[in-house]
């Protein structure tokens, strides 16, 4: 391969370098060092050590089969039942060892195998054109035609054009039944309500203690749900609503506040919340700086600007953190004056137009009243 391109002509090196197709083509080529010399494997060279290789090969097959059975028995005898974390964890644990124990007795296996027991010997492969030949395209035309001709397939257009259309509604029974997994509630109505309402006290999360707006200082963050959440068991949804209601609280100087007019009411004394789910696919925004106030999806490093209604200044999400409306009531506590104005989540929803930038919540005077 190399000695050629050495002693050839510089015009031929001209048309090998630009000719299309070539992989790799070096107009300096290098004379071809040749092969080291084989050096045979323990097992090409001890019949007892080739066989006690073959054991293992076998081994790992057999190990392979015990996890497949081990996966399918856990499946059985380990069923998940509703709302039971326990039998989730056991389930997919018993589940993942005897999947991961086939997996990985065929890897070992075969891997073994080949290194050990298969052929060895080195093989020298040139490279060459990746295109074909003047004669062997025509040929492939030729074949093509002879196809068409053949099959009928441009000439009985109708039977052609009801080919094309059965292909085309092929994948739609597919389409059908994947789109039949998405929840048969409406997806935006569903992340539209959460448990938060006029009166929901703010709760440490998850012990479910009321928050004073004493006790939130400056610099500090609070991951909150409403107090209602905690007598919610794990089988009446818990979690769901959990996802739905987690809310950040954080507590910024007054004058670092930048507050809308039309949401001057929704914060208490520099405290403000916002809901923890971030606006670009739902990963929860859980790390707050402290000397920037601004807050930070651990997914994509989406940042949000506390101080100002958390807008988004960096990042792929594409529309600020939805605002819970808050205040006090007689005892200090914070609650919440309404649930979102707006659905939390992913920014897709946003464009359905489902968002209501000028919803004003209850004033803490209304709320009074409506108590
Ligand atoms: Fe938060 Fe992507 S989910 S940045």
């Amino acid at each position: 391969m190399s000695g050629e391109g050495q002693s050839a002509p510089a015009e031929q090196h001209e048309v090998a370098v630009y000719d299309r197709g070539a992989a790799v083509v070096q107009a300096d080529a290098f004379e071809n060092p040749g092969l080291p010399p084989h050096r045979p494997r323990q097992t090409d060279l001890h019949p007892a050590k080739e066989r006690r290789a073959e054991r293992q090969v076998v081994w790992w097959f057999l190990l392979s089969m015990v996890g497949s059975v081990l996966a399918i028995i856990a499946y059985v005898a380990v069923p998940i039942e509703s709302g039971d974390m326990g039998t989730v964890r056991f389930n997919n644990l018993f589940l993942g060892l005897g999947i991961a124990l086939a997996l990985l007795g065929v890897g070992f296996g075969g891997m073994h195998w080949a290194r050990q027991l298969m052929s060895s010997h080195e093989v020298v492969e040139e490279r060459h054109l990746s295109r074909g030949s003047e004669k062997t395209r025509a040929r492939a035309v030729e074949i093509f035609q002879l196809g068409d001709e053949e099959s009928g397939f441009s000439r009985r257009s109708l039977i052609r054009n009801t080919l094309i259309g059965a292909i085309a509604l092929v994948p739609l029974p597919a389409v059908v039944l994947f789109r039949d997994l998405a929840p048969a509630q409406d997806a935006v109505e569903a992340i539209s309500n959460t448990m938060w309402k006029a009166g929901s006290r703010l709760a440490l999360d998850p012990t479910g203690t009321p928050i004073r707006a004493s006790d939130v200082t400056i610099g500090s963050a609070f991951h909150v749900i409403p107090e209602e959440l905690t007598s919610v068991t794990h089988a009446e949804g818990y979690l769901d609503q959990k996802a739905l209601a987690s809310v950040l609280l954080v507590r910024v100087p007054l004058d670092r506040l930048n507050e809308q007019p039309a949401r001057a009411g929704w914060s208490y004394d520099g405290i403000v919340a916002y809901s923890k789910i971030c606006t670009h696919v739902g990963c929860p925004v859980a790390l707050y700086e402290q000397q920037t106030h601004h807050l930070l999806c651990p997914c994509h490093q989406s940042t949000f600007d506390v101080t100002n209604h958390a807008k988004v200044i960096f990042g792929p999400a594409k529309r600020p953190l939805p605002q819970l409306p808050i205040t006090v009531d007689d005892e200090g506590f914070l609650i919440a004056q309404s649930d979102f104005t707006e659905p939390i989540g992913p920014s897709f929803f946003e464009r359905l137009g489902r968002v209501d930038p000028e919803h004003v919540p209850l004033s803490a005077a209304e709320l009074e009243t409506r108590a």
